[in-house]
């Protein structure tokens, strides 16, 4: 199995194809990956944190300030406890925070404090006009610079706004074929 012993930290924010993260986190664990989510709230709007707890069989991290593990500063010690970072999907709005550096939520916080060596794997899924808005581009372009962060190229297609165009999540497979090679 490709995830054996690997730990991955699963970022799940708020938009239509939240609930591909489900399958996401699914096929990680069939793969042996021990998988733990952190949720944005606007993410939780879209699917309930429950699934992903039934799923990784174990509590959802969604609140900087209601630590799972009362006992831990666990923005850090999540920060520390990964082997490799996935955002899928990743909003335009998180995606932008993070190129700002901005440390707002959990999520957000948890990135900024990862461990220099761990990868962030980004997959984003957005509206058309919102992955083509310039700022937006100028975001992405500020973290492929940096070496830490890997982004899998959104696809082409019907979107579910019904707009056409660049914007659908990588399907699952080439997620995890990037993860791979991040890990
Ligand atoms: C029905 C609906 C669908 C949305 N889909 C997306 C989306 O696919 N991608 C995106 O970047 N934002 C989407 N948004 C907007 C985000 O939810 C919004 O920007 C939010 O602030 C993101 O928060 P987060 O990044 O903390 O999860 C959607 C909003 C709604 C109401």
């Amino acid at each position: 199995m490709k995830f054996t012993n690997k730990k991955v930290l699963v970022g799940v924010t708020g938009g239509i194809a939240t609930y591909k993260s489900c399958s996401l986190v699914n096929a990680l664990i069939s793969q042996g990956a021990e998988v733990r989510v952190v949720m944005t709230d606007n993410a939780k709007k879209f699917v309930s944190a429950h699934t992903f707890q039934v799923l990784t069989n174990h509590p959802v991290y969604d609140d900087l300030w209601r630590p799972v593990d009362q006992n831990t500063v666990e923005h850090i010690s999540l920060a520390h406890w990964p082997d490799v970072i996935v955002i899928a999907p990743a909003t335009a709005n998180t995606i932008s925070k993070i190129a700002l550096g901005m440390a707002d939520n959990l999520l957000t916080t948890v990135i900024l404090a990862s461990l220099p060596k761990t990868k962030i794997v980004i997959a984003p899924a957005m509206n058309t006009n919102m992955w083509e808005n310039p700022l937006v581009q100028k975001n992405i372009k500020v973290l492929q610079e940096m070496s830490k962060f890997i982004f899998v190229e959104p696809r082409s297609g019907v979107l579910a706004c019904r707009d056409e165009g660049k914007g659908k999540i990588a399907e699952n497979d080439d997620i995890i074929k990037i993860l791979e090679s991040a890990i």
